[in-house]
């Protein structure tokens, strides 16, 4: 693997996901392959999950890891041409020159604006730091996707299903704030590379990005996506035709014990205990938002491995 900025970085999939289960049995079998190599993690956004796993995972194979949170460096430009007389104090051009300088390996997390669609879909952040730095990028969370996320949670169905087609249904749910489309796009990506019988359920104006959903069934009916379902994966995300608005708040589409039936409850957290979900299946035994969060060390780490294997 030369690069995961995106899941059709990974060749082969299945192999993939069996390596990181794998992994998972003796995560130290390959404590060497990172010797003196450095992972350099830049965090334009908060995490709990992607930090630690990510610095994890990379200890594991042996590697040092730097983090850096880019709000306390400089400011930095990503636009071409600019007069640089504002607030930017540097370009990503030299810094992502100078970072892969540290680095044998650069993984970044920048959130989309929300506010500029055509931006945020340029991926502007994540492909300058591709464009510019010298050494292999790794997604900690995009604009516009989370292939780390992805990988866990089909490690987690894979690890976690009881028949060969299990029927997977992706719900909005609500949220306060408007929130990201990345973890929805990336797991519906995901979906489509692997044997389920997939749907997505969600009011009226939370239509996602049609190069994505492609011709996934969408259903507004929650209750009725949700029947026989052996896996609910539970997001909430901001209006992309509207983009990044909060249309609508409606209280019914929380997830409850009684629209989850027997199915394994799925989130990527952070999550709004009794907002989007309610405590009652949070706090079953059909949530698996724990073993889906400690498959990011494994997710990572098998990503890292492979492309330190091909540096
Ligand atoms: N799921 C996830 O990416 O969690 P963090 O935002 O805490 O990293």
């Amino acid at each position: 693997m030369k690069k995961y900025t995106e899941i059709s970085d990974i060749i082969q999939l299945s192999k993939t996901i069996e390596e990181a289960i794998e992994l998972k049995k003796n995560p130290f079998q390959f404590s060497d392959i990172g010797k003196h190599k450095t992972l350099v993690m830049l965090f334009f956004n908060s995490s709990l999950r992607t930090r630690l796993s990510t610095e994890k995972a990379a200890k594991n194979l042996g590697m040092d890891v730097s983090i850096l949170n880019v709000n306390d460096a400089w400011d930095l430009e990503f636009e071409d041409g600019t007069i640089m007389n504002v607030n930017k104090s540097e370009h990503v051009k030299e810094a992502a020159q100078v970072i892969s300088q540290y680095a044998d390996l650069i993984a970044i997390r920048a959130f989309p604006s929300l506010t500029d669609k055509e931006k945020d879909n340029s991926e502007l952040v994540l492909k300058s730091f591709e464009k510019y730095a010298t050494v292999p990028i790794v997604n900690m969370e995009s604009a516009t996707a989370h292939p780390l996320q992805a990988l866990a949670d089909v490690i987690t169905i894979k690890e976690l299903k009881s028949t060969s087609k299990p029927k997977v249904v992706l719900s909005w749910a609500p949220h306060p704030n408007a929130l990201p489309h990345a973890v929805a796009n990336s797991f519906i990506e995901m979906m489509q590379n692997l044997e389920v019988d997939f749907s997505i359920t969600h009011p009226k104006g939370y239509e996602l990005d049609s190069n994505i959903t492609k011709n996934i069934e969408i259903n507004y009916n929650q209750e009725e996506a949700l029947k026989n379902a052996d896996f609910v994966y539970v997001k909430n995300w901001s209006s992309y035709s509207d983009y990044g608005k909060v249309v609508s708040e409606d209280r019914n589409w929380m997830l409850t014990k009684e629209k989850l039936g027997s199915a394994k409850f799925m989130h990527c957290l952070p999550v709004r205990r009794n907002i989007v979900v309610e405590d009652a299946v949070l706090d079953s035994e059909n949530s698996v938002v724990i073993q889906q969060a400690n498959n990011r060390t494994f997710a990572a780490q098998i990503v890292l491995k492979k492309i330190l294997e091909n540096s």
